[in-house]
């Protein structure tokens, strides 16, 4: 019996040794130091030993399983320490790495952009005015000589809300509200802002984009200004001496109405893969405004005159960078965006 005693103590004491986790050693808890254990059941059968020899077995059963026990805790106890450690090594900084760089961030393209235009037209006496996005059909259309069925509505895919109430498809509403809050002093005033197409998306259209609407209205104000006015807006955006051409073109708001070109920035007229060949590019729809959108706003037309255009940021900032698809703008791919640092 009394070797018996020994060597499961030995065993257990070997196999704690091998226990190599948590798992393990409850395993091994169970197996001898549980009640159902193999020392227990040594014990059990200490009463069919001699009387006189219980006493020293017993004792030496006690000490057996007293140093199991002593043993298994201390494990437990590295098993936690070690564990401890570990956390403290993954939480701990190492205050002599280089610090990581904070990004950040800069402006969008099209803020870039619309920042520069609204800068040179206010350099050249222009106040910045907003108008709203969501718009009444009658600002949107009516107001600017495009009653009900009007067949020049279809130039613009329209998303409405209801009958009367829709997304602007241009910025040309703003001229109204200008007018209205100013009139009869003259005025000069350029409209930034998003507008809305009901359109398929492609490299070349987007349902959001921006415009930016200019007016001036007054006595004598003449299609020979808006040129000018054009021509060094074109030079301070693109550098250089630029160009313009005027092609006749049709807006019912505007008479009369006029595209505007201006000199390729790549090739200069020449003829390149920007301009496709034919050595202008299209900047802004422009013109004189309407005498029934003049009366709309407010001016007398008998009196005062007044030019108007409407120009693309986005197409804009597309040929100063040679950027070909307009999907890039507004589809968030930092890859994109990240390469035109900002310049506030
Ligand atoms: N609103 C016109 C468009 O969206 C542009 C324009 C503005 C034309 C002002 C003439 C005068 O196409």
């Amino acid at each position: 019996m009394e070797d018996q005693i020994r060597s499961l103590g030995e065993r257990a004491h070997a196999e704690l040794g091998a226990a190599a986790d948590e798992a393990a050693l409850e395993a091994w808890r169970v197996e001898h130091l549980g009640r159902k254990g193999a020392l227990a059941a040594l014990m059990t059968r200490l009463g069919a030993v001699p009387k006189e020899e219980r006493p020293r077995l017993g004792a030496l059963a006690n000490e057996v399983k007293a140093g199991l026990q002593a043993a298994f805790d201390a494990r437990i106890a590295a098993l936690e320490a070690e564990r401890r450690r570990a956390a403290e090594a993954a939480e701990r900084v190492d205050v002599t790495l280089p610090g990581a760089p904070p990004n950040p961030g800069r402006l969008h393209l099209t803020t870039q952009t619309l920042r520069r235009i609204c800068t040179i037209f206010h350099g050249m006496g222009f106040e910045i005015f907003e108008s709203p996005e969501v718009e009444s059909d009658s600002y949107n259309f009516e107001l600017l000589n495009m009653p009900r069925h009007h067949p020049a509505r279809d130039m613009w895919d329209t998303f409405y809300v209801n009958d009367t109430t829709l997304l602007r498809t241009h910025t040309s509403p703003g001229q109204i509200h200008a007018m209205k809050g100013r009139a009869p002093e003259p005025i000069r005033v350029v409209l930034p802002g998003r507008v809305f197409r009901y359109e398929a998306v492609s490299a070349r259209s987007e349902f959001m984009f921006y415009q930016v609407e200019g007016i001036a209205v007054g006595r004598n104000v003449t299609m020979a200004q808006l040129k000018w006015l054009l021509e060094s807006f074109a030079s301070q955006m693109y550098g250089g001496k630029r160009r313009l051409r005027l092609r006749g073109s049709y807006f019912p708001f505007t008479e009369p109405s006029v595209e505007v070109d201006m000199d390729c920035i790549l090739c200069g007229g020449k003829g390149c893969r920007i301009c496709k060949g034919t050595g202008w590019l299209e900047i802004a729809g422009a013109g004189m405004i309407h005498p029934n959108v003049l009366e709309n706003g407010g001016y007398d037309p008998a009196v005062f005159t007044g030019f108007a255009f409407g120009m693309g940021p986005e197409r804009i900032a597309m040929q100063v960078h040679g950027i070909d698809d307009i999907r890039y703008f507004y589809s968030n791919d930092l890859r994109f965006l990240a390469q035109f640092s900002a310049e506030v």
